[in-house]
């Protein structure tokens, strides 16, 4: 999200989650990894880190939770104290692009619906170069579902997401980068919709008539987002990639 901090704050803030996402797919995605045991864990782009809770609570081990959204991870940091694990969470004001230099290796890299920030495959590769030797990257990214894809559903994501890929391509552009995809799996719609577009759909209809053009423009957008969503014959969602370093 390249937005001004006030969009951000109008739009997304007090909203659990920033993007499709579940707690309970969080869990599924990290069960699914062979060991439990990591001694640095980076969660990149954690928003105000609904999945960086579960991480903490789940491997009982210090996160690094990244994020250029400072009133994100102030708002995850409060969080983190109100369940008493805020010693298990460590914020970073930072740029998910500087984690190489940052932190050198790695053990488990999560990141949730945030890499494309980058560029989805640029973020695999260089963070390949720090993720240990049989460590793991697990990531969800947005992924074409099935080639019948409405006209109305192509144009979109062609001007808002040239780069989107199917679940193939991206688990080759994994193969590539370093990596043994160990599982993918789909997340439902109501993953989109519980606590996130049922949320901002009604924030988005509200400022339609702010002031401030770009914001009314941005308004405009989401509602258009969601009503290409809800005709998408689900030719696309969000698919999550289990990640193991070669
Ligand atoms: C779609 S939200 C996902 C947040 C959270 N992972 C979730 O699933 O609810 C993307 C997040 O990435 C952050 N972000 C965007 N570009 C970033 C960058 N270059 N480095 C670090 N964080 C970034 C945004 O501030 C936002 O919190």
């Amino acid at each position: 999200m390249n937005f001004t901090p006030e969009i951000i704050d109008l739009f997304f803030g007090g909203l659990k989650k920033q993007g499709p996402g579940d707690d309970a797919y969080t869990l599924r995605a990290l069960r699914r990894l062979p060991t439990q045991q990591f001694s640095v864990v980076v969660d990149a782009g954690c928003g105000t880190g609904r999945q960086t809770l579960i991480l903490a609570k789940e491997l009982n081990a210090l996160i690094h939770a990244i994020d250029t959204h400072q009133p994100f991870l102030n708002e995850l940091a409060r969080c983190a104290q109100k369940v008493g694990i805020d010693h298990l969470i460590q914020t970073h004001c930072m740029d998910m692009k500087d984690i190489p230099s940052i932190f050198p290796q790695i053990d488990l890299l999560w990141s949730e619906g945030a890499a494309y920030t980058i560029g989805f495959s640029n973020a695999l590769k260089s963070w390949a170069s720090v993720v240990n030797p049989s460590g793991f990257v697990v990531v969800s990214e947005l992924s074409w579902l099935h080639n019948k894809i409405p006209n109305t559903v192509k144009e979109f994501f062609l001007s808002v997401y040239p780069d989107m890929h199917t679940i193939k391509q991206i688990c080759e552009i994994a193969e590539t980068a370093g990596y043994q995809v160990l599982e993918t799996f789909i997340l439902p719609k109501e993953t989109w919709v519980k606590d996130y577009y049922d949320i901002l759909e009604p924030r988005a209809k509200n400022l339609l008539d702010h002031p401030d053009s770009s914001v009314r423009d941005f308004a405009a957008d989401i509602i258009k987002e969601i009503k290409i969503f809800h005709c998408s014959e689900e030719s696309y969602g969000y698919a999550f990639f289990i990640l193991q370093r070669v």
